[in-house]
């Protein structure tokens, strides 16, 4: 399988929370020299900053306003994304439950969508990326080289969260309980709530390992590589 190109592809790759997105694009992106970026990272940026300077995360207008005024940037490293919310590193705060909860609820309006939709567009024009997300094979490039939804059974994606966070005993079930609504939310937002682009491949990671989506994935890049 050759995955060595001059052709430099968009590689769009969305899902629902704990379904192995960040993974397989950080690993798919290290594979081909690509850069991966986190959308979600940004939603979080600016869910902090409203925290920060009291703005209500349910309130559109100051909100966009906060954006406009604010300087947030993905910084790839062979760990994940560095974040960036104006000039300071924010990398550890973004992944907070509060800044989490904050997200969800800044991404449901539709003129900060517009706003980071933008943002991510001007990142990835040049091709050579990996970009994961909730909209980005459906709304930010609607036309990318590949597109992949990758999903997985509700209770294995709240295990894996748990896992990853040593969550036990009250601690998991509030957090199963946030993931749930985060989901809910997600899926039921009126604008580009979370769903499969028509064209996008559906992957299932309920029973694959990360090597194995990663290899489907994989074959998807060669086989466009190719020319088929
Ligand atoms: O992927 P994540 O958990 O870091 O995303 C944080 C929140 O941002 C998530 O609740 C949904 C939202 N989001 C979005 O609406 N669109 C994207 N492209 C990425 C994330």
């Amino acid at each position: 399988m050759t995955l060595t190109s001059e052709r430099k592809l968009i590689i769009a790759i969305d899902g629902p929370a704990g379904a192995g997105k960040s993974t397989i694009a950080s690993r798919l992106a290290r594979k081909l020299g690509y850069v991966n970026l986190e959308s979600g990272a940004m939603y979080r940026a600016l869910a902090l900053k409203a925290i920060q300077n009291d703005v209500s995360v349910d309130e559109e207008a100051p909100l966009v306003q906060l954006a406009r005024n604010s300087w947030i940037k993905l910084e790839p490293t062979l760990g994940g994304n560095r974040v960036l919310l104006d000039g300071r590193d924010v990398s550890q705060r973004v992944r907070e439950p509060d800044v989490t909860d904050a997200a969800s609820r800044v991404s449901v309006h539709p003129k900060v969508r517009e706003w980071m939709v933008e943002h991510q567009r001007e990142m990835g024009v040049g091709g050579g990326v990996v970009m994961e997300g909730r909209d980005i094979g459906t709304k930010v490039f609607p036309d990318a080289d590949i597109k992949i939804f990758l999903d997985a059974d509700p209770v294995i994606r709240e295990q894996r969260r748990l896992t990853q966070q040593h969550a036990k005993g009250a601690a998991a079930e509030i957090l199963s309980a946030e993931l749930r609504e985060r989901d809910r939310r997600d899926r039921t937002r009126a604008v580009s709530p979370l769903a499969a682009a028509a064209d996008a491949v559906k992957l299932d990671s309920t029973a694959l390992s990360e090597d194995e989506v990663l290899q489907r994935v994989e074959e998807l890049v060669a086989k466009k590589l190719a020319g088929s």
